[in-house]
């Protein structure tokens, strides 16, 4: 399963980047009313930053308002992705902005039967949205499961993202079954970093090696040694 992070913040994107796990990213309009500056802007950037796709959404309620909109947030940047609301008009939108070539996320998916559509509609990206799901007492598993399995079922190429994640265990579910891509919180990807025994084991291995000081003079001879021979 591939890891996207869910922000509109360039500062999080840089920050989650460099640790080389980001496939791609997605905004949406709270998550860019958030922050200051273009966001035009900001959505190349995070292009830049990523190398991978950014879905970037439109706000039309209209399918000739969307699909306008969709062509001039592509025109951004080649790794953007048109994020597209479900509903009537939206899945208009995605016939016709696919049918140019232009990718689109299907969001606001909260049902198997609403993910067919949007993948009848072409939508190369279906997000589901866990965490809206576990806030009405709805088994988000159950319903990611149905969605994966209806497209694995009946070979639709659509690829499933989680998104509305909003602790760890929501990635791993949302890998265990089948999700393509996890569309993960900067807070939720630190989360995920911790473990009170990597720390505690860091730990217990620095202190080991300090306790033999010579260890470390080797380690930095080593080091330099090569430094020297790669130079020459
Ligand atoms: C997905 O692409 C959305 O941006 C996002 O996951 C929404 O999550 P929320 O329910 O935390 O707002």
């Amino acid at each position: 399963m591939r890891l996207f992070v869910d922000t509109g913040s360039v500062s999080e994107v840089e920050e989650i980047a460099a640790w080389g796990v980001l496939a791609g990213a997605t905004t949406n309009p709270s998550l860019l009313a958030k922050e200051d500056g273009d966001p035009g802007e900001i959505i190349r950037r995070i292009c830049e930053l990523v190398g991978g796709p950014v879905s970037a959404e439109v706000v039309s309620s209209d399918p000739a308002g969307m699909i306008a909109e969709g062509r001039a947030l592509r025109e951004l940047h080649e790794h953007v992705t048109v994020k597209v609301p479900f509903c009537e008009q939206g899945l208009a939108a995605t016939h016709a902005l696919t049918a140019e070539g232009i990718p689109v996320n299907v969001t606001l998916v909260f049902s198997a039967n609403q993910a067919l559509l949007a993948a009848g509609a072409g939508a190369t990206y279906v997000s589901c949205f866990m965490g809206r799901l576990d806030d009405i007492s709805v088994d988000s598993g159950q319903v990611v499961s149905e969605i994966v399995e209806c497209f694995r079922a009946g070979g639709v190429t659509s690829q499933v993202i989680a998104a509305s994640v909003r602790h760890p265990e929501h990635v791993v579910t949302a890998a265990q079954l089948g999700c393509e891509i996890a569309t993960v919180p900067a807070k939720v990807l630190r989360q995920m970093l911790d473990h009170p025994l990597t720390a505690a084991g860091a730990e217990r291995f620095r202190a080991d090696w300090e306790s033999r000081p010579e260890f470390g003079d080797w380690l930095r001879a080593l080091v330099s040694e090569r430094a020297t021979a790669t130079r020459d």
